[in-house]
């Protein structure tokens, strides 16, 4: 009895001396991060969906495209060669791009396009982010093929701060067209009216049993009950945002955009395109003796038609090994559907968003900016274009073309990119620095729209000084109908610190403000008919793209660029751009 005390004492010793070892070592050596390689072949791929076959512009013949998997510090390296005949340019969303501006994406802002036959090599290193982000093609609408996610883990031997999953998910919703994307927003452009809608949404590239012709592609999460999972939800979808909810399940939010944020239980999320939301979803205890659907369908508050169709998975149980002929079977099994919000539910979206909180610890502090240099306000809205002369037009009044618009200046995309202007000092008919911190016309925002809806057109950005603490509150219009618009920035991170319906209130709303726990994260919807304040350290020289992360909007002009000027120290400034940044 003592004997076989003694020796098991001495190997638990010996095995905590194996494992200390194994886990020390790998500990120092990552804690520099390592360098993880991928190669991105831009290529058609055949794809078949609702009985549908099309030639679709693909990240190695996969649809989705592969996910990149990273810790927190690695250096990320990927090699994108095209292979097709459109331009192409990969962004990698929500990652901070500390000093690599050049790798971050956007078509004519911070590179020009990959040409055919052309290789770019996107090489950054992920810094102070864990969760999930994704990466999609920042061109016209190839991201409506073009995006997959991008898994940010923890440094090795630091945990989550919430219970350990059994298993982690990647939940990526998309959106389909029967039609080629490209020429649905071309022929839009062209006429000046509301693009044709998408065909369905997908989850994981699968649209799910409530299509035509779809019941095969269909999500499928298999559980073990008592378990744990965390589902990695991205909404890669172009212009919806989306409820999503599991029947009869409760979920918890433990990070949204790679940012930890207070854990909340709720049966219903919101999700953006341009977003990403961490969720634990706890398996019940016991076999249940049902399948359960998930579901996501959009939140919709525009006057335009839109895709109001709904995208649905299942959730079924393993079941038990000695179990009952009929459980044995899922055919036989009742299943159970969640109930979504109403498609116009504003209510539901306002509260939703109030609970995301930071954690705000000593761990993960939230650096919420305390002083302000620079105030900026934003109108963001639709707008009209006028009608060129010997065409008919199918935007507002069938006699203008759809625009939109930051304090009503419509965006034009330059012929080269602006970074790389800025950077060699050739700023000449590529950009001006005049974009207006504040409306040139005030007027009532949010209530009787003014008689003259035009836009102006231009290529403005807004220079900030190394270190400038901005706070931006951005106004939605009811220039052709109020709406959300989930805004999205490149290149930083800013806290969501206050939000309301109407105008925005200068006085008032102030000293109401969160600058304690708001959240963190890069994209935020403006609530319909109401403005949402943010604010953000601009530390990160470079030119930063913002705009509404619905595709059309964007398509239409709602986008401008921060250009943040270099700091004094060499540790401040933005490196040269590599060898083989594509030219114009
Ligand atoms: Cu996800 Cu500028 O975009």
């Amino acid at each position: 009895m003592g004997a076989s005390l003694l020796s098991s004492t001495a190997i638990f010793r010996v095995m905590f001396i194996v494992l200390n070892t194994l886990w020390l070592f790998p500990e120092l050596a990552s804690s520099a991060g390592v360098t993880r390689h991928y190669k991105f072949n831009i290529k058609l791929q055949n794809v078949t969906r609702l009985c549908h076959t099309k030639s679709i512009v693909s990240v190695n013949g996969q649809f989705p495209g592969p996910p990149i998997f990273a810790r927190e510090g690695d250096q990320v390296v990927v090699k994108v060669v095209n292979h097709v005949q459109n331009n192409v340019t990969i962004h990698w969303h929500g990652v901070r791009q500390l000093r690599s501006g050049w790798a971050d994406g956007p078509a004519y802002v911070t590179q020009c396009p990959i040409q055919t036959g052309q290789t770019y090599v996107y090489n950054f290193t992920i810094t102070g982010q864990r969760g999930t982000l994704f990466w999609h093609a920042h061109i016209s609408w190839l991201r409506a093929t073009l995006y997959g996610p991008i898994i940010i883990l923890p440094k090795k031997n630091v945990p989550y701060p919430f219970v350990k999953p059994y298993k982690e998910v990647p939940i990526i919703f998309g959106e389909w067209w029967n039609a080629d994307p490209e020429a649905v927003i071309t022929q839009a452009l062209q006429n000046g009216g509301g693009p044709n809608v998408s065909d369905a949404y997908t989850i994981n590239g699968l649209p799910g049993p409530l299509y035509n012709c779809s019941a095969q592609d269909t999500f499928k999460l298999k559980v073990k009950p008592g378990r744990t999972y965390l589902l990695r939800l991205i909404n890669a979808a172009l212009n919806d945002e989306l409820f999503f909810s599991i029947a009869n399940h409760t979920l918890t939010v433990v990070d949204v955009d790679a940012i930890y944020v207070k854990p909340f239980k709720t049966d219903t999320i919101l999700i953006t395109p341009g977003q990403t939301t961490n969720l634990l979803l706890k398996a019940k205890p016991h076999f249940p003796n049902a399948t359960f659907l998930m579901a996501a369908r959009p939140y919709a508050t525009g006057r335009g038609t839109f895709d109001n169709s709904t995208v649905t998975g299942l959730l079924h149980y393993e079941t038990p090994p000695k179990s009952s002929p009929s459980a044995s079977s899922f055919k036989n099994l009742p299943l159970f559907k969640p109930t979504l919000p109403a498609l116009n539910d504003t209510s539901f979206a306002a509260n939703f968003t109030r609970k995301l909180r930071s954690l705000a610890n000593s761990q993960f502090p939230a650096n919420v900016p305390q002083k302000v240099d620079k105030q900026f306000f934003f109108t963001v809205g639709l707008g009209t274009n006028p009608c060129p002369q010997n065409q008919t037009c199918q935007g507002p009044n069938n006699s203008t073309k759809f625009s939109a618009s930051v304090n009503n200046v419509s965006f034009v995309l330059p012929t080269t990119a602006i970074l790389q202007a800025h950077f060699f000092q050739q700023s000449n008919g590529v950009y001006t620095t005049d974009f207006p911190a504040t409306p040139i016309f005030p007027f009532n925002y949010t209530g009787t729209p003014p008689n003259n809806t035009m836009v102006s057109n231009g290529t403005k950005v807004v220079v900030l000084p190394f270190n400038t603490s901005v706070e931006l509150v951005l106004q939605d219009t009811s220039i052709l109908g109020i709406e959300s618009h989930p805004l999205h920035l490149h290149g930083f991170n800013f806290f969501v610190v206050g939000q309301g319906f109407g105008n925005f209130d200068s006085k008032k709303d102030p000293p109401k403000f969160n600058l304690v726990d708001p959240v963190e994260r890069n994209t935020v919807g403006v609530p319909s008919g109401g403005w949402v304040a943010i604010r953000f350290l601009a530390d990160n020289p470079g030119v930063w793209f913002m705009h509404c992360h619905l595709e059309v909007h964007t398509s239409w002009g709602l986008k401008m660029a921060w250009m943040v000027m270099d700091g004094k120290l060499p540790n401040q400034k933005l490196p040269p751009p590599p060898s083989d940044l594509p030219q114009c």
